[in-house]
């Protein structure tokens, strides 16, 4: 076999007259009769090759043997396409190789679906023939990005100080939240590894132990229902930082992401990036991770709910609940059928109902609940509000509210064109609450995780009114995807008991679980505080994928099943018996 001279994406006019030999796959094969043509595909590009009967008669007579994904090593010559027949998207596009031989590598089955960026195949597919699946362009593409993103980051952090560290796979439940993944000790019969939620215990350790600036391209493990933008194995860029505020963690973080976009996809973002606070993410937008490309901010209706005949309004106000609404722009339009399909939607999303007014082209109201209803008080309320809106209304308590006006806004966001797709709106959101009251189990859970720092002016609070208190935490919001997370952290002893003591963990929990970082904090912890971002998510939204799992190159399935390798699987009984592991029947 030659060795290859060039890649597949490389001749161009300059190699012109050159004999050249190019390895690949055959992309496409078109059989004009006495010409041959091939496009051959490596991850580098495209080259046409041609054969020609009276020029070469033992090349084409081979040529005919090619079919799709035959692996093939083509010498010939390079030669500028007849006039008209050059190809400007095609980098490759004014030349074209004659072909002099060719030898076949390999030959190939005839693979399930065509390997192009629009072929119509089901994902489950795409996933059993992941291989072929990553030949597609775009698949390439998406991989070259993700590479091109974490060497961004690298050397970002690299210039900053940072020292990149591995932590452990096999370890002890980190306090993410969600399921873990338990792996079976063998020699410690009985006990369980967890696969990390993420590095955070140990990425604050480090801290402890003077290594100040730690990043990792960190693999993490969730058992958690899985969605377009959840995985079950995902990646983070994980940092942690020591002497640090807040202030210092955004700026840094916002000039590492904005050069991984100007870097990777020339996109400029403008820093500093916009602020907001949970209270006004939520109340505004009904979520803690807005979409700013539209507006469509929640009206707030209080006043007006709580004077209004409309007995519905009124007595979910009088119970301390709230009434918002969302103003739908020439919404009037809308059909009686869509708009109760609509109340449909809010109702599984949690609401009782879906109140509605149509405001007319005369100005009056159209509505079931219009005759409750004084106009010159609705107005008053909404003045945004003009002949030809809609106006929707949900009553309940705020989280109720707030949940199903967040989905709703999207919804309609994108069913009347109001998201500009060529807009990049990145938000912090910050000042979250450090606990919410979690009415099932009756106790306050943090909401991000226990070892974040209470604002220091809120501390008198945790005694006197702990849902109050602020904490020093902060999310980045991209198009409304939550891109990371973090905070600043407690590094002293006496809070973290308080804060254990609030979330009901008692000592012997908070030992037997993070014990081994309490300790660690004993020992002299530095102030510090770090972030993670959703590695696969931000090269998602960065290449205009769909799903993580585009960007991913092995991903599993809804069900967190991996197509092509049959993982997870039944195991033999000889190893579950070295494992100790009797199982349960299974139905
Ligand atoms: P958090 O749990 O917010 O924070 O995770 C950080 C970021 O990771 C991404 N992410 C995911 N991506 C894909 N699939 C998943 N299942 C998934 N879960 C999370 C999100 C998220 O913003 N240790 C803290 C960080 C810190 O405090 O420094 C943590 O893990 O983009
Ligand atoms: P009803 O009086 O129950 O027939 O409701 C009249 C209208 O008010 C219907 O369109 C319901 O969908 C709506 N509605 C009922 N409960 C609520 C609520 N909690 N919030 C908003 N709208 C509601």
């Amino acid at each position: 076999m030659k060795m290859r001279t060039h890649r597949c994406g490389e001749l161009t006019k300059a190699h012109v007259g050159q004999t050249v030999v190019l390895d690949g796959w055959v992309h496409r094969r078109r059989d004009h009769g006495n010409v041959i043509f091939i496009d051959l595909r490596d991850r580098f590009g495209i080259t046409q090759i041609v054969f020609n009967q009276e020029m070469n008669a033992a090349a084409h007579k081979r040529a005919h043997e090619l079919r799709s994904e035959f692996v093939v090593s083509v010498t010939g010559q390079v030669m500028l396409r007849p006039e008209g027949s050059s190809n400007p998207d095609l980098g490759t596009g004014e030349i074209e190789v004659r072909a002099q031989a060719v030898e076949i590598l390999n030959d190939a089955e005839t693979p399930p679906f065509v390997i192009e960026d629009e072929a119509d195949v089901t994902e489950a597919l795409r996933l059993k023939y992941r291989y072929l699946d990553l030949r597609r362009p775009k698949m390439q593409r998406w991989l070259q990005l993700r590479h091109d993103v974490t060497q961004q980051v690298r050397s970002f952090l690299n210039g900053q100080g940072f020292l990149e560290v591995e932590t452990p796979m096999l370890t002890k439940s980190t306090p993410e939240g969600a399921r873990d993944y338990l792996v079976p000790s063998r020699v410690n019969p009985g006990s369980f590894y967890a696969l990390p939620q993420s590095p955070q215990l140990f990425k604050q350790i480090l801290m402890v132990s003077g290594a100040d600036r730690y990043y990792q391209i960190a693999r993490c493990f969730r058992d958690e229902d899985l969605r377009f933008d959840r995985q079950p194995e995902f990646t983070q860029i994980d940092m942690e930082l020591s002497f640090v505020d807040r202030e210092q963690v955004l700026s840094l973080v916002e000039h590492m992401i904005s050069l991984v976009f100007k870097e990777t996809a020339g996109i400029h973002l403008r820093i500093p990036f916009q602020r907001m606070t949970y209270e006004e993410a939520m109340g505004r937008y009904g979520s803690d991770k807005p979409d700013l490309r539209f507006g469509m901010p929640l009206q707030d209706m209080k006043e007006f709910a709580a004077k209004t005949e409309f007995k519905v309004f009124r007595e979910v106000i009088a119970k301390g609940g709230m009434v918002k609404a969302l103003i739908v722009k020439g919404g009037a339009a809308m059909s009686r059928t869509r708009i109760d399909a609509l109340g449909e939607t809010a109702k599984s999303f949690g609401a009782k109902g879906l109140a509605w007014v149509k405001i007319g082209a005369d100005g009056k109201l159209e509505s079931v609940i219009a005759k409750f209803l004084d106009v010159g008080k609705l107005r008053a309320a909404v003045p945004e509000a003009i002949p030809g809106d809609l106006l929707l209304f949900v009553a309940d308590q705020p989280k109720v509210v707030h949940d199903v006006f967040g989905r709703l806004r999207l919804l309609l966001g994108e069913e009347f064109g109001l998201i500009d797709r060529k807009l990049w709106c990145p938000l912090w959101v910050i000042d979250f609450p450090l606990l919410e009251y979690d009415e099932q189990t009756r106790r306050y859970v943090a909401l991000h995780h226990p070892f974040t720092a209470p604002f220091d002016e809120d501390l008198p609070l945790l005694d006197s009114d702990p849902l109050r208190v602020r904490a020093k935490a902060y999310d980045l919001v991209l198009n409304g995807n939550e891109l990371g997370g973090g905070s600043i952290r407690i590094h002293r002893r006496e809070i973290q008991s308080k804060v254990f003591d609030l979330l009901s963990i008692a000592k012997e929990e908070a030992s037997a679980k993070f014990g081994f970082l309490l300790e660690a904090l004993e020992y002299g912890a530095p102030p510090h505080g770090g972030i993670a971002f959703g590695l696969d998510r931000l090269v998602m939204l960065l290449g205009g994928a769909d799903s993580i799992r585009d960007v991913i190159a092995f991903p599993k399935t809804q069900k967190a099943q991996c197509p092509m390798t049959d993982a997870p699987s039944p195991v033999d009984p000889e190893q579950l018996k070295d494992l100790h592991i009797k199982l349960d029947k299974i139905e």
